[in-house]
């Protein structure tokens, strides 16, 4: 590649006249141009002006064994030579998806022990829903076909991942939902729970909203309920410990699938290898991408659970699903390696007992006293920090989401990469971060925040 003979001013002139991009306001990105990224190494990112950026986002949300790792480019360079690609389809295989379905069966929870792959999380929750959907024609319960998701939640961006998915923005501009999927309150008691509530209260109160779903719809027309363990997009949204345990009972009783999205907290992140075995449940299809191969390689799997599958196997028939791409040789090869790596540095168990504890102490004791910050929250090496105008009432910044913006602009020309949704901060960086890497970031948002202080005042 020669990107290097062009200038900063060229490549931004050639991106705008000839690349659109996701999730932007091009007019917008027009009269600013993009930051142009060039390379990275272990935890930090370089742009086209050299300046290094410790990447608090692991790229999004995926880069967890971070950057410059010669292994798994090997792994796909060697995968490429020997086979670059051949389908899954029309009773064929390829050897890395079949040993990483068994890797994959080795480390889901213990119902889990079959994999359907796509290219993107988005795909994958495609996936999930015809699979559900079919699961229940098939047991002879046609008509259980409603599917429970949640106000915020995001899964995906194709028109399946949209519907399923509870962003109002994204919905005003689909022109028609997949039908039959309805939306109940998310779990965020820093704006929802009641004066006087508790965590654990308002943790059960929103998981009676899956019920009374439930029972406005009928018990037997509702297939499954969908839920990430953590909301990532709709801003890092925790939910109390009360919340999947109630949410899981509420299920079983009225014979509705659970379906986890662990597109963002599969592989690591909550300090176990999925966030169904840090929260103590047992989904019946769990939707994994970005960390399964670091984003080295595009590839999402979605986990099946045995009640799915074995029915599936029983009943036979076609599954009329599929992608060119499911079980790329290439991509499966990245995988394997980059679990091997995850396994070998043990980066999961240090999530779990060391950098994850770090990371919300540092948050706790260095973060939230400032003026700006209503809350921090994480879970493992995944945060949020809220930006309010005032602590105690917690009133927000006009207008919505404007003083986030002000913050993420300062800490990255301050070299820290995060990202800004709403009025909340997310962190979520790669898993190779140091107690030393913390506090570096800790100190880097510390300024940031100090400045947009100074601006805020100003306006
Ligand atoms: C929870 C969740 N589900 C699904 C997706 C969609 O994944 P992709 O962008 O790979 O299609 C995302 C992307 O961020 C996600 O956070």
């Amino acid at each position: 590649m020669t990107y290097q003979n062009y200038s900063l001013k060229q490549l931004q002139q050639i991106d705008a006249a000839h690349h659109l991009h996701p999730f932007t306001d091009h007019r917008e990105l027009r009269e600013v141009g993009s930051r142009i990224i060039t390379r990275a190494n272990g935890p930090f990112i370089y742009d086209s002006e050299g300046a290094e950026i410790l990447d608090g986002m692991a790229g999004l949300w995926c880069v967890n064994v971070g950057y410059g790792r010669d292994e798994l480019a090997e792994a796909a360079y060697a995968q490429m030579k020997e086979l670059p690609y051949y389908n899954s389809f029309f009773k064929c295989s390829t050897p890395t998806p079949v040993l990483l379905s068994q890797k994959l069966a080795e480390i889901a929870p213990k119902n889990v022990s079959q994999v359907f792959y796509g290219s993107s999380g988005s795909e994958a929750n495609d996936t999930a829903l015809r699979l559900v959907r079919h699961y229940w024609v098939l047991e002879g319960k046609p008509e259980k076909n409603r599917i429970i998701s949640r106000k915020m939640a995001y899964h995906g961006s194709t028109v399946a991942g949209t519907s399923l998915g509870g962003m109002d923005a994204m919905h005003k501009q689909l022109g028609g939902a997949v039908p039959n999927i309805v939306h109940v309150m998310m779990p965020y008691a820093y704006e929802l729970a009641l004066p006087g509530e508790s965590d654990h209260d308002f943790g059960l109160r929103a998981a009676g909203a899956v019920e009374v779903a439930i029972l406005e719809a009928g018990a037997n027309k509702v297939a499954a309920f969908i839920g990430e363990p953590v909301m990532g997009a709709g801003g890092v949204k925790i939910p109390p410990v009360s919340y999947w345990p109630e949410v899981q009972r509420i299920c079983r009783k009225y014979d509705v699938l659970l379906m986890l999205d662990e597109v963002i907290t599969g592989y690591g992140r909550t300090g176990e290898w999925f966030a169904a075995q840090t929260l103590g449940i047992e989904p019946d299809t769990i939707t994994t991408a970005k960390a399964l191969t670091s984003g080295y390689q595009p590839l999402s799997a979605l986990l099946v659970g045995d009640r799915i599958a074995s029915t599936l196997v029983e009943k036979g028939g076609e599954f009329n699903h599929g992608y060119t791409y499911s079980g790329h040789p290439v991509a499966c090869a990245v995988a394997l390696k980059n679990l091997e790596i995850i396994e070998r540095e043990e980066l999961v168990d240090r999530v779990r007992n060391d950098t994850g504890p770090y990371f919300a102490k540092a948050l706790q004791e260095r973060i939230a006293g400032h003026d700006l910050v209503g809350e921090v929250r994480s879970i493992g090496l995944m945060g949020a920090i809220e930006i309010v105008k005032d602590k105690a009432t917690k009133e927000r910044f006009l207008p919505a989401g404007s003083a986030a913006v002000t913050v993420r602009d300062h800490a990255i020309a301050h070299g820290m990469m995060l990202r800004a949704t709403g009025d909340t901060m997310i962190l979520s960086p790669p898993l190779i971060w140091t107690r030393d890497t913390i506090d570096m970031a800790c100190e880097r948002i510390s300024k940031a925040l100090d400045l947009a202080q100074a601006d805020l005042r100003k306006r």
